[in-house]
């Protein structure tokens, strides 16, 4: 068995284990054994009736006494390996056995007791002795097992955390960097394109021949800005979303701007939000930020596309330890049939399940529907 990692306090835990279940085996035997053989001689040996009990009871206890007082100055409780723990119990159970004949001829349990005698009290002090430190050390022996393997889930736990929290920070910076490909170097080169052609179209258009030609560069020239603007942009915004390093609030409120004015919108911020939300002092992580505008563009999306929506509401609160994200929407009324497990929301939830996290689609009276998702933190 190889060592464990010791902890503070392992120590003193595998001591008291040991020197209790011990003591208390030990106890139980010999209180037992003094009592059946006090017993027995008054009952079958007439002569050794005035032996007392309390005689037999009290070199019980000192053997006892002793076997926990070996075990534990030999700190017994701290040797590795099974063949270290058997050897000690040997020696405490010796010391305990001899120690028991002493007391035993000290209180005159036995007149004149010859060779035979002795030989078989210090046979029977040494199994009772035994057994039980066995006993103890079996429990120390699997007290350890135990705790080696909860120590290595633990790790394993911890291990994974990592992990995730690697794969969150690396898919949160291969985002930004592909939207600022999108955002800058794509958006820019188009910017240039579409520059040339504006001259191309002016010296055709200056020189007055080929009208055609003019408006289809025109109509290639409008186009280009339009995927520009559409395309590259928002594409860009779906990757990483705006001003997602000033806080969520922030990303939320740019998301939330970019709807048409006929929807009225509202965002309620719990204090403890503004908190953790601190791009300088706050504990949200990038990762967790970009989760937490994703549920808000799910619900947002989701909105405009079933209901019509009058009104959105998005609320960012903490409660229990958890970031909670709700979007309600009135308009129409959530159709149970319709859940799709490769939606949106089951997305979220699978993504959110990998944080421990949670999301539900719930139906509001007396219409609307609200998306709400937990964030543990
Ligand atoms: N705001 C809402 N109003 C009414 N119904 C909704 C609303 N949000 C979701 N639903 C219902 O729940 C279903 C599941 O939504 P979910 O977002 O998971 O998938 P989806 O929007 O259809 O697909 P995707 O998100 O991939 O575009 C929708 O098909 C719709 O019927
Ligand atoms: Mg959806």
């Amino acid at each position: 068995m190889t060592r464990e990692v010791v902890r503070p306090g392992d120590d003193a835990q595998n001591r008291r284990l040991l020197l209790r279940l011990t003591g208390i085996v030990a106890l139980g035997y010999g209180l037992g054994a003094s009592m059946q053989a006090a017993y027995i001689y008054s009952r079958y040996v007439p002569d050794w009736a005035e032996v007392s009990v309390w005689s037999r009871i009290a070199a019980n206890v000192a053997a006892v006494v002793v076997l926990l007082l070996v075990l534990g100055s030999l700190r017994v409780y701290r040797w590795p390996t099974a063949p270290q723990l058997f050897l000690g119990a040997v020696l405490a159970s010796t010391v305990a056995a001899v120690c028991r004949v002493f007391v035993q001829l000290a209180l005159g349990v036995y007149d004149e007791p010859d060779g035979l005698t002795i030989e078989a009290e210090f046979s029977a002090g040494l199994i009772i002795a035994g057994i039980s430190s066995g006993i103890g050390m079996w429990g120390l022996l699997s007290r350890r097992r135990v705790r080696a393997e909860l120590r290595r889930a633990e790790r394993e736990a911890v291990e994974v955390e990592h992990v995730l929290e690697a794969l969150e920070a690396e898919e949160v910076r291969v985002r930004r960097e592909v939207a600022e490909g999108l955002h800058g170097t794509l958006q820019g080169k188009l910017v240039i394109v579409n520059a040339h052609l504006v001259e191309v179209i002016d010296r055709i258009r200056a020189r007055g021949d080929h009208p055609d030609d003019v408006a289809s560069l025109e109509w290639a020239r409008r186009e280009l800005d339009v995927v520009r603007e559409l395309d590259v942009r928002q594409m860009s915004r779906l990757l990483y979303p705006e001003r997602l390093e000033l806080g969520v609030v922030p990303a939320v409120r740019a998301l939330v701007g970019r709807l048409p004015m006929t929807i009225a919108t509202k965002i309620v911020v719990a204090p403890p939000v503004r908190e953790i939300d601190d791009p300088e002092r706050g504990s949200l992580t990038t990762a967790q930020r970009l989760l937490a505008v994703r549920v808000v563009e799910e619900g947002v999306t989701n909105a405009l596309k079933f209901g019509p929506a009058s009104r959105i509401v998005v609320e960012l609160d903490v409660q229990d330890g958890a970031l909670v994200v709700s979007v309600e929407n009135d308009g129409q009324p959530l159709d149970p049939s319709h859940a799709d497990p490769d939606g949106g929301t089951a997305r979220l939830a699978s993504r959110l399940h990998l944080v421990r996290g949670t999301v539900t689609l719930a139906p509001l009276r007396p219409r609307g529907v609200r998306l709400e998702a937990r964030l543990p933190l």
